[in-house]
């Protein structure tokens, strides 16, 4: 399946992915064929950059509405044959109209344990909430925001003396096995979302 990544950061998350995608003994069912960025200095148009991955630059200040950037997002994705669409570290909400175009298709990593400690700041909820464990979630894409069903889900404990910094990293390291798990499972057909928003899977 060709996969379109949308990026605004760093990237690293996209790096699991182009990293498990290119390796062989993976036999992965997912090539990564675009990398989309809204921000012209995101290191991971880089990292798409130095794997031989076709990169677009959309700035969402480029548009009036938040609803014309997404159909710019939408044309290039389909201009591109993509067939599933992961957000790794993209930082611009989507609206319900682009959402339901990729529903089922659409996968979104996030850095807690899905239903706690949705939205922007979830390391910083975390430590103010004093919980003891944290993690990350892969999850399809669905109009509420970090809402939908869940695909994969890996676990860290959250020390003592944590930061939003050490704590991030422990959490990004799961989430570079995590996501590249979740993507194999929806390429390869062994699970898709059903029409009541839950996950199905076959055996
Ligand atoms: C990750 O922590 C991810 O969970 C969140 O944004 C961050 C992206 O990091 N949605 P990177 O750009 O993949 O390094």
């Amino acid at each position: 399946k060709k996969v379109g990544v949308l990026i605004s950061g760093s990237g690293t998350n996209l790096q699991a992915l182009i990293d498990h995608t290119t390796n062989p003994g993976k036999d992965s069912a997912a090539v990564i064929s675009l990398v989309i960025s809204n921000k012209s200095d995101a290191l991971g148009l880089k990292r798409a950059e130095a794997a031989g991955i076709q990169t677009m630059v959309i700035n969402h200040k480029d548009f009036a509405s938040r609803a014309l950037f997404d159909e710019a997002l939408h044309d290039a994705l389909v201009a591109a044959d993509v067939e599933i669409v992961c957000l790794a570290g993209f930082m611009r909400i989507l609206t319900g109209k682009f959402v339901s175009k990729w529903t089922g298709r659409m996968l979104n990593v996030h850095p807690s344990l899905l239903p706690a400690f949705k939205g922007a700041n979830a390391h910083q909820m975390v430590l103010e909430a004093r919980v003891c464990i944290s993690g990350c979630s892969v999850h399809f894409v669905v109009e509420e925001v970090d809402g939908g069903a869940i695909l994969v889900q890996e676990s860290v404990p959250v020390l003592p003396n944590d930061t939003e910094v050490t704590l991030a990293e422990r959490v990004k390291a799961k989430e570079h096995e995590a996501f590249p798990h979740a993507l194999e499972l929806l390429a390869s057909g062994r699970v898709m979302l059903g029409s009541d928003g839950k996950a199905i899977w076959q055996n």
